[in-house]
C-alpha cells in the first residue's frame, strides 16, 4: 500500500516588528535553519516558511500522521527556539505570545498555535492551496468554504461534474462548547448555513468529498481567549484545501475572495473589517491595525515534497491582478465601516467582546450605576 503523507501548517505569532506588523527576516531565517536540519535527518519529508503579516507559519509534511507528538514538538521546538534566539534578543513586540504554556505536552493543539492537518493518499498529482489570514478569528473561513463546497453558483463542479454533485460534507465545531457535528451539502444546506452564519460560534474545522469521503480542507480553529479565558493575543487563522479533479479547481478554490467579506478581528480583535486578499509581499498591516488580510499560496505535492516555483517558492495565487477590484472595493469598505469609528456593527458585538480588554473597562464602571 502507499504511505500516506501527513500536510502540518502549524503557525504563530511569537514577536514582530513595529509593533503587530511584520514577522522579522531573522525568524523566518532560524525556522528555515531548523526545519532544513529536520528535512536532512529525515523526520520531515519538506517544508516551507513563510508569514502572513506578524504570524509566522510552518508547512511541513511527513509521514507521521495527523497529532503525531514528534511533528508538534518539531514546530513547539521551532517557535520557542526562534523567541529565545532572535524575538526576545531583538526585544521584537509581544516576543512569544502565541506559546501560552511553558513545556511541550505531546500536542501543540491548546498550547497556542493555530494548527491545520490532513493526512491523505496522495493522488496522482496532487495540487493544494493553502491560506492564512492576519487580523481576523477562524470564523472567517465559513463563508469562503461555504462558497467553495456548496455554492453552485461560485463552484461550476458542483453542476457540471457528477463527481463534485455527490457534494461535501462539512464539520463544524461549536468553539464554545467543544462539539461538533457534520452536516452534509447540499441535503442539509439550510442547516449548514444557520450555524455557520454566527462565525464567531460555529467554525467550520474540516471538508471531505461525498464522493470518496476523503478530507479536503481543514482549518484551524485555536480560539485564544477560550484557552486562557482572557484576551491573549489572537487566533489569526490558516487553512489547507485541496484542488482539482473531484474537488473544486483551483480558481474555484480562490473565486470566493473576489468579494472581501466581513470578519471580525480588525483593531484589537475588536472590530469588521473586509478581508483584502494580498501578495506574500503585502501581507502586512497598517492602517487601524489591519484591514485584516488573506494570502493564497499554491503547491503541488510529489510523493510529499513541496513543488512550487523558481525552487521552494510556490504560486503567489492573490499577487494576480484578477483580485486588484477586490483589494479597491476592501479598501472602500474600510474607509466606509472605520467612518463609524466605536459605533457598533463597527465594533464586534457585546457577546464578542467579552474576549477583549473591554471587560476592564466595564468593571472599572461596575459601582458607578445608579438604579433609574
Ligand atoms: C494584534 C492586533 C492588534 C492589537 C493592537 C493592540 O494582532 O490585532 O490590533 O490588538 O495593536 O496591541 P497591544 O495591546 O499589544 O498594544
Ligand atoms: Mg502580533
Ligand atoms: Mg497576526
Amino acid at each position: 500500500m502507499k504511505e500516506k503523507i501527513t500536510i502540518s501548517l502549524i503557525k504563530a505569532d511569537i514577536g514582530s516588528v513595529a509593533g503587530h506588523h511584520v514577522v522579522h527576516p531573522k525568524q523566518l531565517e532560524l525556522a528555515r535553519e531548523l526545519l532544513e536540519k529536520a528535512k536532512k535527518e529525515e523526520k520531515i519529508i519538506d517544508y516551507y516558511v513563510f508569514n502572513c503579516g506578524d504570524d509566522l507559519g510552518l508547512l511541513i509534511t511527513s509521514t507521521k500522521g495527523e497529532n503525531s507528538p514528534e511533528i508538534h514538538e518539531l514546530a513547539w521546538n521551532t517557535f520557542k527556539e526562534v523567541t529565545e534566539r532572535v524575538s526576545k534578543p531583538l526585544k521584537l513586540y509581544a516576543s512569544g505570545q502565541d506559546l501560552l504554556i511553558e513545556t511541550f505536552s505531546g500536542n501543540i493543539k491548546g498550547m497556542g498555535p493555530g494548527v491545520a492537518e490532513m493526512e491523505i493518499e496522495e493522488r496522482p498529482s496532487e495540487p493544494f492551496v493553502i491560506f492564512a489570514a492576519d487580523k481576523t478569528e477562524p470564523g472567517a473561513w465559513n463563508l469562503p468554504l461555504f462558497r467553495m463546497f456548496a455554492d453552485p453558483m461560485n463552484t461550476a463542479g458542483l453542476v457540471i461534474n457528477p463527481n463534485l454533485q455527490k457534494g461535501f460534507t462539512f464539520r463544524v465545531v461549536n468553539v464554545i462548547k467543544g462539539e461538533y457535528v457534520d452536516l452534509s451539502a447540499p441535503r442539509e444546506m439550510y442547516e449548514l448555513l444557520a450555524l455557520i452564519g454566527t462565525t464567531g460560534r460555529y467554525v467550520i474545522e474540516k471538508v471531505f468529498s461525498n464522493f470518496d469521503n476523503s478530507i479536503v480542507a481543514v482549518c484551524s480553529t485555536t480560539r485564544l481567549s477560550l484557552i486562557k479565558g482572557r484576551y491573549v493575543g489572537k487566533d489569526d487563522p490558516v487553512m489547507i484545501v485541496r484542488c482539482q479533479m473531484n474537488f473544486p479547481a483551483v480558481g474555484e478554490v480562490l473565486a470566493p475572495f473576489a468579494f472581501p467579506h466581513l470578519v471580525a478581528g480588525f483593531c484589537r480583535g475588536s472590530h469588521y473589517g473586509p478581508l483584502l486578499p494580498v501578495s506574500l509581499k503585502d501581507a502586512r498591516c497598517t492602517f487601524f491595525d489591519g484591514p485584516p488580510r488573506v494570502i493564497a499560496l499554491g503547491f503541488q505535492l510529489c510523493t510529499g515534497k513541496l513543488i512550487g516555483l523558481n525552487g521552494k517558492e510556490p504560486a503567489d495565487l492573490f499577487a494576480d491582478v484578477a483580485f486588484d477590484e477586490a483589494r479597491e472595493k476592501a479598501l472602500e469598505i474600510t474607509e466606509y465601516i472605520r467612518g463609524h469609528g466605536e459605533f457598533m456593527p463597527a465594533r464586534l458585538g457585546p457577546e464578542e467582546m467579552e474576549y477583549t480588554s473591554l471587560p476592564e473597562v466595564l468593571e472599572k464602571l461596575k459601582d458607578r450605576w445608579v438604579k433609574e
